[in-house]
């Protein structure tokens, strides 16, 4: 793995769905904040692909639209977007035509041939980002090989594919093989932008570049792990997409199931895409079949009234799992795990809560609530360390207090890289850690087919915390959920 600082190399990126809103609102903002900081190339370039017929000025200004909404780092900080956008170009065309492909070609070769810096035995990067619906990617693969687009055994290009891939095993099987007749796995990159996410990747610095915590990271010491990703907005949108994917196809098929294998994982040997992703791939193949006991779905009041969703849908838009690993290192705890949307509030987090302590010495506590450590990956990303402590004065009560630590405090706030600008960088200079090899999709896939059948799920309130039977379901295991609060910045310790 590279430190995913700066590309060197000029690097073209093919965008297919460029006049799309993938493009607009995450690729080109990213590689807008990449190129502000000088951690592109200069000489690198886009050539957008779409269906719809522009002409590139028109692309251009809509993609700076964009830049200026979403970008981190927006046009008038850098003053660079007129040269950025002159390293745009647009071809319009179907995605069924040859001749798309052949206009494709011939752009690429005049870049090359354009391109000052980059000399024979060391072409740019080449990259094809699939901004595409899932079923549109067989075609342009297979045309891409006819062209020859696919490039030669020294200079590889990638093609990065985006979620879902697929939408149930057999599918996503199918469309490896598909991607596979024209690209070997090295060349393929499949993006789930929570890998993408610095806090993300904290989960691997925290557990790995410590020795504190990950002798306490098992089942002698943690009682139980719960990984929240709630939602406060609905579908939007999204209807119609949603509605034939529903929350365990959606959130976690993909990245709940990374936050888990990250959070669960042995320590790899080495910090390479291949040992990373088999440590990953060892945690999936862990994971007990998971009973339909150990499931509660849910779906918003009002779900069904959204525009595109079928009026008598059962798609969940809440779910809940109880999860278990059966290794030596988790054997018997449950990783409760849940994702919804239309909750009372957005946070992603993990929690490790501990054991309580075997014996209790001190009986004026009246509340003796076991060691817990939460990580928050997103908003407002930090961590806290909650432990007991002597209340000052006579006797020896004692109360829970918490120990933290702030992203924006400690580094300044908005200094979190958006996840795309990471993958991107990382997708360009083939480095393909943090993206999802075949066998971790296939296995995941496998995990969550069983439990995607049509069920009536439990309706609950807009702004709660979920359907009701997803608290009877750790209550009566006798634990709690976090409760899914809006964590401000105000609302963290005091730490100086
Ligand atoms: C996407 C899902 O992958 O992730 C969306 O398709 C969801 O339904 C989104 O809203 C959440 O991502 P983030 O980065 O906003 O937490």
């Amino acid at each position: 793995m590279n430190d995913g600082n700066r590309c060197d190399r000029p690097a073209t990126i093919v965008i297919f769905g460029a006049s799309g809103d993938l493009t607009q609102r995450k690729l080109v903002p990213a590689l807008h904040s990449l190129a502000c900081e000088e951690r592109l190339h200069p000489a690198t370039r886009i050539i957008g692909v779409g269906r719809t017929e522009l002409d590139v000025e028109e692309l251009r200004e809509q993609l700076f639209e964009g830049v200026q909404e979403y970008a981190r780092l927006q046009p008038h900080f850098c003053e660079l977007w007129d040269t950025f956008a002159q390293r745009i170009s647009y071809i319009s065309g179907d995605y069924d035509d040859e001749d798309t492909y052949r206009r494709i070609g011939q752009q690429l070769t005049e870049e090359q041939q354009g391109n000052g810096s980059a000399s024979d035995e060391e072409p740019p990067y080449r990259v094809f980002y699939m901004a595409l619906p899932p079923k549109v990617v067989p075609t342009v693969v297979e045309h891409l090989g006819k062209a020859k687009l696919d490039g030669s055994p020294e200079h590889k290009p990638r093609i990065v594919v985006e979620k879902p891939f697929g939408h149930d095993r057999d599918s996503a099987e199918e469309l490896n093989r598909q991607i596979h007749t024209v690209f070997d796995e090295s060349q393929v990159y499949r993006i789930d932008h929570y890998l993408g996410k610095d806090t993300v990747q904290n989960i691997m610095a925290f557990r790995f570049a410590n020795s504190i915590f990950e002798p306490l990271w098992t089942r002698n010491y943690v009682d139980h792990v719960q990984i929240t990703m709630a939602e406060k907005v609905g579908v939007e949108h999204r209807g119609e997409y949603y509605d034939q994917m529903g929350v365990l196809r959606d959130m976690f098929q993909n990245h709940l199931l990374q936050l888990l294998t990250l959070t669960a994982m042995e320590p790899p040997s080495a910090f390479s895409a291949k040992m990373l992703r088999d440590e990953k791939v060892k945690v999936l193949q862990a994971i007990r079949p998971i009973h339909e006991e150990h499931r509660v779905l849910g779906q918003y009041e009002g779900y069904r009234q959204e525009p595109d969703v079928d009026r008598a849908s059962n798609t969940p838009t809440y779910a809940a799992l109880k999860i278990y690993i059966d290794n030596w290192r988790w054997q018997g705890v449950p990783f409760y795990v849940r994702s919804g949307k239309m909750l009372a509030a957005k946070t992603t987090e993990i929690t490790l809560q501990f054991r309580a302590v075997p014996h209790l010495l001190f009986p004026e506590s009246m509340e003796l609530l076991p060691n817990r450590l939460s990580l928050f990956i997103q908003p407002n990303e930090g961590m806290l360390l909650r432990f007991q402590t002597k209340v000052p004065g006579a006797g020896m009560r004692t109360e829970p207090v918490e120990m933290a630590f702030r992203y924006g405090q400690q580094y300044g706030e908005d200094t979190l890289p958006d996840a795309y600008e990471r993958l991107l960088l990382d997708a360009i200079q083939g480095d393909a850690s943090l993206f999802a090899r075949s066998d971790e999709i296939d296995m995941a896939w496998g995990l969550i087919d069983p439990l995607v059948e049509s069920v009536e799920p439990e309706l609950y309130r807009r702004g709660s915390q979920g359907p009701r039977t997803a608290q009877d379901f750790i209550q009566s295991d006798g634990r709690q959920w976090m409760p899914i609060v809006a964590r401000g910045p105000e609302d963290w310790p005091e730490t100086e």
